[in-house]
């Protein structure tokens, strides 16, 4: 999603800050980017579509000691140059994140004022009303005020006038937006990383907040405090490079070893310990897991083990439902929000919902300083390190192992024998193994090449092996481009069964030993209709008519076995969307962090 870099500070530094901060960003997700500095009372605006390397192309390294960048991933108006930001009303120069609900209205208020407006964007309306605002108090904090009152939707702006030379202004509702400083330099972002290799020293902005930026002053204005509160920035989750993979998606599809073995290694030294420091759940009597696309999926697998494990009923919802939805929910219920990004605006706008109504939240977490693990009562990191690739894999991983993590803690809680979770926790440690020895085997590229071509591919199972196709479809599509969906594999029949054609590959996934029969027999279904069935599996099948390739995975304790059954499909989608030549880290129309509604 969109990306903010603002910088006041050394004349030789400062374009290439912004490019470095964007490039940093990039990763979110863009389809365009800008920066626009002060030059000799003079505002000049360079922007571009496309990669940065567009936008570099375009840049001269200028000397000036005030700049604003952007990286955008259209909402308002399709990606091009035009509507790419900075964007400029009369004395007003600004770049923005998130969307403004009430710009039509305030365009055609504008409009009558004598505004014209180039582009197709709701900036370009925000821009203008902050200029009207400024014309008629003549002073930019009052404008930023007026704004404040008047825009509804989300917003992280950077902003600058004419009027004022070298003086950077921010404003921030709901989008994220953090300062960062030197002893010379002020800096502004969205994110921290594009900052974190300049400073370390940083302060998130509050809901509402406005604030001014001036050579070595920082003038904040916020409905609580006025003192900046600076922090400094754990660099756990920056990144490092893709240390000689190909890709961001490959390198952290081979880290899930790491992750894993980060997150349980604590509980097998010392599991008494590790489990009493994770929230005690005994009191709540139900359990809500909200989540976005990856998360909503590990989610459902949370629920199977939850319920199949501990007895406790649990609902999943998709957090751009659950936010506008009536929800039952009491003082023994805990709400989990499940974010690898913890700035998803569904995701966060749930969290607030059930934090507004005194309802206990957890958060599964993987950037520590995000604004979700800031508002949770409860948070469990996912420790996953920085996941740069669009298409989400470790911090899948570590969200899976955190739910049999708490899985385990319930049955603790509900009988108190340590005997009980001590073989389990055995078999927990073999798994970074397994995955490492199953991704050394796995033939993945062999199926790939079979099937690559294809323009829809099916993916069936039932129970929790429903649960991972639903993720392994997500996967395929999102990098590969291929139309393909999950089905629960009794279902196919009541419709989607029309679909299987000669050589339609169908991906079943069969480890859930109570269901495996029954599975089966829909394979049968769609194998007598043509498809190319492939069989993703930890069982000895006897009977493979049904079958034209097989995938086998390890076995371990079934509570553990989803965390398996989800590595060769990661790697299936990353080899057929290199066989199809797609951009795998940084897919077209996504974004690693979804800031808007
Ligand atoms: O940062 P979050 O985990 O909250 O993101 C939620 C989804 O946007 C994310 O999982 C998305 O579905 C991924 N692209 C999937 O790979």
């Amino acid at each position: 999603m969109c990306g903010i870099v603002g910088y006041l500070g050394k004349q030789e530094k400062t374009i290439s800050i912004l490019i470095t901060g964007l490039k940093a960003l990039e990763y979110r997700g863009y389809d365009s980017a800008g920066i626009a500095y002060q030059k000799n009372n003079k505002i000049k605006v360079i922007k571009s579509v496309g990669r940065l390397e567009q936008l570099e192309k375009k840049v001269k390294l200028e000397n000036t000691v005030l700049g604003i960048g952007h990286t955008r991933w259209a909402t308002h108006g399709k990606a091009c140059t035009t509507n790419s930001h900075p964007h400029q009303s009369g004395n007003i120069t600004l770049v923005h994140n998130g969307i403004i609900e009430n710009y039509i209205e305030l365009k055609q208020m504008l409009e009558k004022k004598g505004y014209q407006f180039q582009t197709e964007t709701d900036t370009e309306v925000a821009a203008a009303f902050i200029d009207d605002a400024l014309k008629s108090s003549k002073n930019m904090i009052k404008a930023l005020k007026k704004a404040k009152e008047k825009l509804k939707g989300s917003y992280a702006f950077a902003i600058f006038n004419d009027l004022e030379p070298d003086t950077l202004y921010a404003m921030k509702k709901e989008s994220p937006l953090v300062l960062g400083k030197t002893e010379e330099e002020l800096f502004l972002a969205s994110d921290p990383m594009a900052i974190s290799s300049y400073t370390k020293e940083i302060c998130y902005l509050n809901e509402g907040s406005i604030v001014k930026l001036e050579k070595n002053k920082v003038t904040l204005i916020e409905e609580k405090d006025t003192r900046p509160i600076w922090k400094t920035l754990n660099i756990e989750n920056c990144n490092n490079g893709k240390n000689g993979y190909a890709h961001y998606m490959l390198k952290e599809i081979y880290e899930q070893p790491d992750v894993i073995y980060n997150i349980i290694n604590p509980f097998l030294k010392d599991p008494e310990m590790e489990f009493k420091k994770l929230p005690n759940f005994s009191k709540y009597k139900k359990i809500q897991i909200v989540a976005c696309g990856s998360a909503y999926h590990t989610g459902l697998v949370g629920k199977w083990m939850i319920e199949t494990y501990a007895s406790i009923p649990v609902e999943v919802e998709i957090a751009s439902e659950y936010r506008y939805k009536k929800v039952f929910y009491d003082k023994k219920t805990l709400v989990i929000v499940v974010s690898q990004s913890g700035e998803t605006a569904d995701t966060l706008a749930s969290l607030r919902k059930a934090n507004k109504d005194h309802i206990d939240t957890l958060a599964l977490v993987n950037v520590i300083t995000s604004t979700i693990a800031r508002e949770a009562k409860y948070i469990l990191p996912l420790k996953a390190g920085s996941e740069i690739a669009v298409a989400t894999t470790k911090a899948y991983l570590a969200q899976l192992t955190l739910f049999s993590l708490i899985t385990l803690k319930l049955k603790l809680e509900q009988s108190s024998n340590m005997e009980e979770i001590i073989p389990l926790l055995s078999a927990f440690q073999k798994l970074p193994l397994k995955i490492k020895k199953l991704l050394e085997n796995l033939k993945t590229k062999d199926i790939a090449s079979k099937i690559y071509k294809h323009n829809d591919i099916f993916f069936l199972g039932r129970s929790i092996d429903y649960a991972i196709c639903m993720e392994a479809s997500l996967k395929l599509k999102e990098i590969s481009y291929i139309h393909s969906e999950a089905y629960a594999a009794g279902e196919l029949k009541h419709g989607t069964i029309s679909l299987i054609e000669e050589k339609t590959p169908v991906l079943s996934l069969v480890t859930d030993t109570s269901i495996q029969e029954k599975t089966i027999s829909n394979i049968k279904e769609v194998k007598a209709r043509g498809a190319y069935s492939i069989v993703v599996t930890n069982q000895k099948l006897e009977e493979c008519d049904y079958c034209d390739d097989f995938i086998i995975v390890p076995s371990t304790e079934p509570l553990f076995q989803p965390i398996l059954n989800i590595i060769p499909f990661q790697l299936l989608a990353y080899e057929i969307a290199l066989l199809r030549g797609c951009d795998i880290d940084k897919p077209k129309n996504l974004a690693k962090s979804v800031t808007v509604e």
